[in-house]
């Protein structure tokens, strides 16, 4: 632990509620900070994309700041986002959805923010899958809710068993969190767990909260099962996306939320008391990444998936690592033997050849034993990271 981490979770101060407690050491930071000291690090530890937005998207934002677009937008967001949002996401699912079903955040991050503190609390439980985005279950602790983790595994290529979620309701449960595709799996659910899913948890009274924030990273010419194309009705759904993967717009933090009217409505007020409003002039790029030519999503999925493909080759490769064949976003989350300590592995493989993965057990407590290798990086230095991994691997001796 860092004299940063030692502040953070030692320290007696009484000036600190103790929910903070519930936020963990950071995985990712203290590797990525570790690699900023060292030289020659190639990074599979990336969450972002690593092309810039499309240009068109880069200009909206510029005309808005050009025209004065300065100040706050209407507390649900902008209107033409909202609209555009509307037209959008009914053309993909088929839906009925109005502006009024939106609310436009800060990212994604804060519209899943929103969603788990404003329903979790103290006798909640929220069914979560494990490994999954290690925001959940923090948010979750944090407002006193209660997490109960569904284990996914690399041998079934980390798909969730909607019989086990199922069977996983009780009386406590309150909400069930998907995330498809899965940031750290790369997992897409199929459509049939998706709407085993929703339709029991409606029949039953439980929430499905769904991070969608990499619908459009599937590989293969799968469908994409969105909560939104199974649900019946929005009474039981928030479902989450952004601009951040799509439209390579993670620094500009627009994203948002659908959801029941109702449900909208309270978390408007919420929204206001965090963080008012988004970013004015970058809500204008996202109605261009909408409104405009949207050719730039098939280039890089098409990117994405000839890495993916090549990746996948290379840790077939490697000794210890059994992968699998992740159909989105931009992970692979490959275990290693059982018992061996993914958070030491990922640690010496930077320290002893300047590569920097993220250790499993930053997102769950049943994946110690794994790595999340991201393929947001170009083909050259994947390659160029496992002609490091394979002898290093090669020489442990992990029985
Ligand atoms: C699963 C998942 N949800 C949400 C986010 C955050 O998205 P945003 O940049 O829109 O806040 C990320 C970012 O890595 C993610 O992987």
């Amino acid at each position: 632990m860092n004299s940063l981490d030692f502040d953070f979770y030692e320290s007696e101060d009484p000036l600190w509620n103790p929910a903070l407690l519930t936020i963990p050491v950071p995985g990712i930071r203290k590797m990525v900070n570790l690699a900023a000291t060292m030289d020659d690090v190639i990074h599979l530890s990336i969450g972002q994309p690593d092309a810039p937005a499309p240009p068109h998207v880069i200009q909206a934002a510029v005309d808005a700041l050009e025209a004065g677009q300065t100040g706050y937008t209407m507390d649900a967001g902008l209107p033409e986002l909202l609209e555009a949002l509307a037209v959008y996401n009914n053309a993909r699912y088929g839906r009925g959805i109005s502006p009024e079903n939106i609310l436009v955040t800060t990212g994604a991050t804060e519209a899943i923010y929103l969603a788990l503190t404003a329903v979790s609390a103290p006798g909640r439980e929220f069914i979560v899958p494990d490994p999954s985005f290690m925001l959940y279950a923090p948010l979750i602790r944090m407002n006193g809710g209660e997490v109960k983790y569904i284990p996914t595994r690399a041998e079934n290529n980390h798909q969730l068993d909607p019989v086990e979620v199922i069977d996983a309701i009780g009386n406590k449960t309150h909400a069930i969190v998907l995330n498809s595709p899965s940031n750290p799996t790369g997992t897409v659910y199929p459509r049939e767990t998706i709407e085993m899913i929703v339709q029991e948890a409606a029949y039953r009274g439980v929430y499905v909260i769904s991070d969608e924030v990499y619908d459009h990273l599937v590989y293969d010419n799968r469908e994409y099962a969105s909560v939104l194309s199974c649900c019946s009705d929005l009474d039981h759904v928030m479902v989450i996306s952004s601009f951040s993967k799509t439209f390579s717009m993670a620094g500009m933090r627009i994203g948002w939320m659908i959801a029941s009217q109702g449900a909208i409505r309270k978390l408007r007020r919420y929204h206001m008391f965090t963080t008012t409003v988004a970013n004015t002039p970058c809500q204008w790029a996202g109605v261009a990444a909408l409104q405009g030519e949207r050719g730039f999503i098939d280039r890089i999925v098409e990117t994405y998936k000839q890495r993916r493909d090549r990746l996948v080759q290379l840790v077939e490769k490697t000794p210890y690592l059994e992968g699998y064949i992740p159909e989105g976003a931009f992970y692979l989350f490959p275990s290693l033997p059982d018992g061996v300590n993914g958070s030491n592995v990922a640690l010496r493989l930077l320290r002893e050849t300047g590569v920097c993965t993220i250790a499993g057990d930053t997102f769950g407590e049943s994946c110690r034993s794994a790595l999340r290798i991201s393929y947001a990086t170009s083909i050259d230095n994947i390659e160029k990271a496992f002609e490091r991994i394979i002898p290093w691997m090669a020489r442990q001796d992990f029985g």
